[in-house]
């Protein structure tokens, strides 16, 4: 946003959840594109074996940048899962304008949409999903990995059945969070730079965590925020 570059900033993104997104991206982005190729089989055995390969090493870091996140921050996990769960009247608000993305998108036109916090409804909803899902999906993954020859095979089954339709439903909603990701350009460069976004874009974007949770910090003769 034009003049929104300059000012104080707020830390939105800490180094330990940028390098836990990088965990996500360099763990399940691998291991989805090749859990694809195992499963749809498009080439010879050899590319099969290959992409099996990646996708246990992509699994790997996955499941390390997940246990490690869950021990070394745990009070942004706590904090993950408070928001993500925390709806009210202005979550159905917003859902009812689609956050005023089609708007946004299809007719050019910024419409008035429910205040937010640092996440929006969309953002809770990706974040339930990936909660409830993303632990089974690696439990059932190594379940596979080092059960099969030894588990019934009615277990083996479902659990590659489960498997099967929560890498598919998470494949899906990652393809919005990296499009919707990219759009906002100004979250993208906070995720992606030193976590950090203009106070004005927050005060747009996020006026009721801007209101309630930062508060003002000096730092190295720049004006910063951090949240509560
Ligand atoms: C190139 C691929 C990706 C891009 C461009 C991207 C972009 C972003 C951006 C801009 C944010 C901050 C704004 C927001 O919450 O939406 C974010 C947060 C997030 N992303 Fe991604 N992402 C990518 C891949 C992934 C993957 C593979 C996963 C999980 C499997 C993931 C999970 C998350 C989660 C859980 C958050 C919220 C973090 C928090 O609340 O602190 N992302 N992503």
């Amino acid at each position: 946003m034009a003049g929104h570059s300059e000012g104080p900033r707020v830390l939105k993104h800490p180094l330990c959840s940028r390098l836990f997104h990088w965990s996500l991206i360099l763990g399940f982005l691998p291991a989805a594109a090749t859990g694809f190729i195992i499963h749809l089989k498009p080439g010879g055995a050899d590319l099969v074996n290959l992409a099996m390969k990646i996708h246990i090493a992509g699994a790997a870091v996955l499941t390390a940048g997940c246990l490690l996140y869950a021990v070394f921050c745990l009070s942004r996990v706590v904090a993950f899962v408070r928001r993500s769960f925390s709806w009210d009247d202005r979550d159905i608000g917003w859902m009812l304008v689609g956050g005023g993305y089609p708007q946004k998108m299809f007719l050019g036109k910024k419409i008035p949409v429910p205040p937010m916090g640092k996440v929006n409804s969309g953002q809770k909803i990706f974040g339930i999903c990936l909660f409830l899902s993303g632990p089974i999906l690696i439990l059932t993954g190594w379940l596979l990995y080092a059960f099969i020859p030894l588990a019934p095979k009615a277990y083996i089954n479902i659990a590659w059945h489960i498997h099967l339709l929560l890498g598919l439903f998470m494949g899906l909603f990652l393809g919005a969070h990296i499009f919707l990701g990219v759009y906002n350009w100004g979250e993208f460069k906070a995720m992606f730079g030193d976590g950090t976004q203009p106070l004005a874009e927050c005060e747009d974007h996020n006026p009721v965590w801007v209101a309630g949770d930062i508060r003002p910090v000096a730092q190295a003769g720049r004006d910063r925020h951090l949240s509560a």
